[in-house]
């Protein structure tokens, strides 16, 4: 049986294959495209067709944005993007299916051809989606050159995307990175609002979080976008926990499932809550996109109710394929389309409630008229 890595390194093939060609375009046009007026959103100044877009992980080079727009996205994360090429051995063991639990377990180094090669790939692709890129040092660098090489990442891309995702939550090894401290992420931050500031375009930067940070790393996240030109926060990635599956944290341990990021359905609340968290102290004033575990309309209400400004899918993708993405859109469209009838149903209650006591009131008054010379009398008896 193929592994769950080859099985998604075929996936990808496919979709990569399917970009290039007008012909794979239109079929994912007309297979997997909801057009819906009310998916329509503008954020950050830009416009969305759909407030769901894909992770960061499934794309890492650029290479399948058309085919995206037209399977109906309404933006796309690109990468993560490393500086230099990175590259990681193939093995069974990279990727783990936990289908029972809809989730997946990813265990190898970020996967990326290098920021030369992603700016080649950016520039070929047609549609006018929303192209956001997620950016980070390559694995070998130590942490005391981070903001070096996100630097040197964020300069040659900046003409290229409509905006950026700072990735420091890269705990799919063995040796995780994933600095919290407000200190290591404004010495990593600070260097791109300065070269930002002299751009004539502005590219809205975002920092995506882990859903393992404790209140109070996150409430210093949220702080940091308050007090500092950061414009938004992409929660979550995958979670180092092992929670919420059929088998036990203890179990998972057992069988070896240490070490490596978890993504998918278990992860959902903790995303939800996370995102619930950002916005309560933010209280609503920048976009979060909510990211974790979500698989169907009702989720993505659940990300937008929590504070989401848009929402991304990636294990639900990985396992679904375009058909999750299509039916994830009905969904949504329907519901936005019933909660629209309700309102003007209300509306319309409301306004006929109005001119109902307005009718009452006037025949009231009509017959309380007081005539000129005083006398109380009943015209509408007349
Ligand atoms: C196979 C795989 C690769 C991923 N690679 C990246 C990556 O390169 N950069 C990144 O920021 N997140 C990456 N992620 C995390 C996803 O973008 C997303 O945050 C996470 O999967 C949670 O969403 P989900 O539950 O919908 O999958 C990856 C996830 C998976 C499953």
């Amino acid at each position: 049986m193929a592994s769950a890595d080859f099985s998604l390194r075929f996936k990808q093939w496919v979709w990569r294959a399917a970009s290039k060609s007008a012909i794979g375009r239109y079929a994912l046009h007309q297979r997997f495209g909801v057009p819906a007026a009310n998916l329509e959103r503008d954020v950050f100044g830009m416009h969305f067709t759909s407030p769901v877009g894909l992770a960061a992980g499934f794309d890492r080079d650029g290479e399948m944005i058309d085919a995206m727009a037209a399977a109906g996205f309404g933006f796309v994360e690109i990468g993560s993007v490393t500086p230099k090429p990175q590259r990681v051995e193939r093995g069974d063991e990279n990727l783990i299916l936990l289908k029972g639990d809809k989730a997946l377990i990813y265990r190898a180094d970020i996967e990326s051809a290098g920021v030369e090669k992603v700016i080649e790939n950016i520039k070929q692709h047609r549609s006018r989606i929303v192209v956001g890129c997620s950016i980070v040092k390559n694995s070998k660098t130590p942490p005391e050159e981070a903001a070096v090489e996100y630097l040197r990442l964020f300069r040659p891309l900046y003409q290229y995307v409509d905006y950026f995702t700072v990735n420091v939550c890269c705990n799919t090894t063995s040796e995780p990175y994933v600095p919290a401290s407000k200190q290591e992420l404004m010495a990593i931050l600070a260097p791109l609002f300065d070269f930002r500031r002299g751009q004539n375009q502005y590219c809205p930067i975002l920092l995506k979080i882990s859903p393992d940070l404790t209140d109070e790393q996150i409430d210093d996240m949220t702080d940091i976008m308050l007090d500092t030109p950061l414009d938004g926060i992409v929660a979550c990635g995958g979670t180092i926990g092992r929670h919420g599956l059929q088998k036990s944290a203890s179990q998972m341990h057992s069988i070896g499932r240490t070490h490596g990021a978890m993504c998918g359905r278990p992860l959902k609340n903790r995303a939800i809550e996370v995102v619930r968290r950002i916005y309560s102290r933010s209280k609503g004033t920048y976009p979060i996109i909510g990211c974790g575990g979500i698989s169907t309309p009702d989720d993505v209400f659940e990300m937008l109710q929590a504070g989401a400004t848009l929402v991304q899918i990636g294990s639900e993708f990985i396992y679904g394929g375009g058909e999750s993405l299509r039916n994830i859109h009905l969904g949504v469209d329907e519901r936005l389309r019933k909660a629209e009838q309700r309102a003007a149903a209300e509306q319309a209650n409301a306004e006929q409630d109005d001119s109902e006591r307005a009718t009452t009131g006037q025949s009231e008054a009509s017959q309380r008229v007081e005539p000129s010379d005083g006398s109380v009398s009943d015209t509408a008896a007349k």
